[in-house]
């Protein structure tokens, strides 16, 4: 089975062609990505307007280059799928309609995808790791730990009250004067500095529940660093690593406390899985293998290109859900919001999306 997947839902034009073999094991055929980051560094953040525009320019070509590098015809392809939403609404348009054409013209079934179960899928195309697992998902968007017990069958054990990590490591890159995508950023500073010289708080710490809180943290930060503005390299690099410190510690926490409530309910997770840009941070990486051991379980981190946004975890999801005969009508709708617990396996996205209408 071979299927192409477009994504769009953010700031990356995205095409792969992925194949799935009778066994149920996956191989990237093409996996191509072009990120706009240099279009929206002077805005210091995402501008979903330029976005759309962007994906509009782009997608042919992204596509023709997928198809292109996996030797692969549109009649050779079994499905299209397009990540649907959740996302910025005009890039998702771009996706899901370009994917609705080329499925009415090839005849060929069309799979609406979660964009948030493409990610927690990630796991079984790299390492076709068995279900239940239990997911942290972190990126510019999210942060959520999530009980992945089968195609369609999520459940959210803990999320974010306000910030998602990533967005908090970019908004305190962009306090701190660091650039846009700020994770990377951070990091970079938070190696050199000293990160016991701030205290900053640990929101949320010791409570029962999975949930995160991200925005104290960058309150407290953005108050330490006006006390003793003008910053030196010196108070950026020690405000750095106080902060990922703080974010560290949170995410031991949080997923001691989600991996605590999925034993209670489902037993012991086959795996810890990571995805998500967030997932690049080596911090927050070494407290996952930390965590993994504490609670003898494996630990499945995909290689970065397939933690951030990607063409072929969209085609990835499309290839099990398409495994199972679920497909989608050519009036689905795209969906800026669309939490993953609402994503069933029973029922085609197009049916579902119809009782939102
Ligand atoms: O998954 P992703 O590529 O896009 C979505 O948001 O869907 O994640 C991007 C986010 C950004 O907020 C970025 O700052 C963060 O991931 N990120 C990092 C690192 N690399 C990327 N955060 C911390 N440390 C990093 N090394
Ligand atoms: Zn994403």
């Amino acid at each position: 089975m071979i299927v192409l997947g477009i994504e769009t839902t953010c700031d990356e034009t995205a095409a792969a062609v992925v194949e799935r073999s009778g066994n149920g094991r996956g191989k990237i055929l093409s996996n191509i990505v072009l990120s706009q980051v240099s279009e929206h560094t002077a805005f210091g953040g995402v501008v979903p307007e330029i976005a759309a525009r962007a994906h509009v320019e782009a997608l042919d070509l992204i596509i023709a280059k997928a198809m292109g590098e996996a030797e692969c015809s549109f009649d050779q392809i079994d499905g299209i799928a397009a990540a649907a939403g959740p996302g910025l609404i005009g890039g998702v348009i771009v996706g899901l309609t370009t994917a609705k054409a080329i499925a009415l013209v090839k005849r060929k079934p069309l799979i609406a995808v979660n964009h948030l179960e493409a990610h927690a899928l990630t796991a079984r195309l790299t390492d076709a790791t068995p279900f239940p697992y239990c997911l942290f998902l972190a990126s510019g968007g999210h942060t959520q730990v999530v009980a992945v017990r089968g195609i369609g069958d999520y459940v959210r054990l803990g999320t974010t009250m306000d910030d998602a990590i990533g967005e908090a490591f970019d908004k305190t890159a962009k306090l701190l004067g660091l650039g846009y995508p700020g994770g990377p950023q951070v990091e970079k500073e938070a190696a050199r500095g000293n990160a016991n010289r701030f205290a900053l708080p640990r929101p949320m710490h010791g409570r029962k529940d999975a949930d995160f809180s991200l925005s104290g943290l960058k309150t407290a930060l953005r108050l330490e660093a006006e006390k003793i503005a003008p910053l030196s390299d010196q108070d950026v690099a020690d405000l750095c690593a106080s902060f990922q410190q703080a974010v560290v510690d949170v995410v031991l926490d949080r997923l001691r406390a989600g991996l605590r409530m999925f034993r209670a309910k489902y037993g012991a997770p086959s795996a810890l899985v990571a995805a998500g840009g967030v997932a690049a941070n080596q911090a927050i990486r070494k407290v996952l293998h930390r965590l993994s051991f504490e609670v003898g379980s494996v630990l499945v981190v995909p290689p970065l290109e397939l933690c951030t946004d990607n063409g072929a975890m969209v085609a990835w999801a499309g290839c099990e859900r398409l495994a199972l005969g679920l497909t989608d009508t050519l009036d689905v709708a795209p969906r800026a919001r669309w939490p993953l617990d609402e994503v069933a396996a029973g029922k085609a996205a197009g049916q579902r999306n119809a009782a939102y209408k």
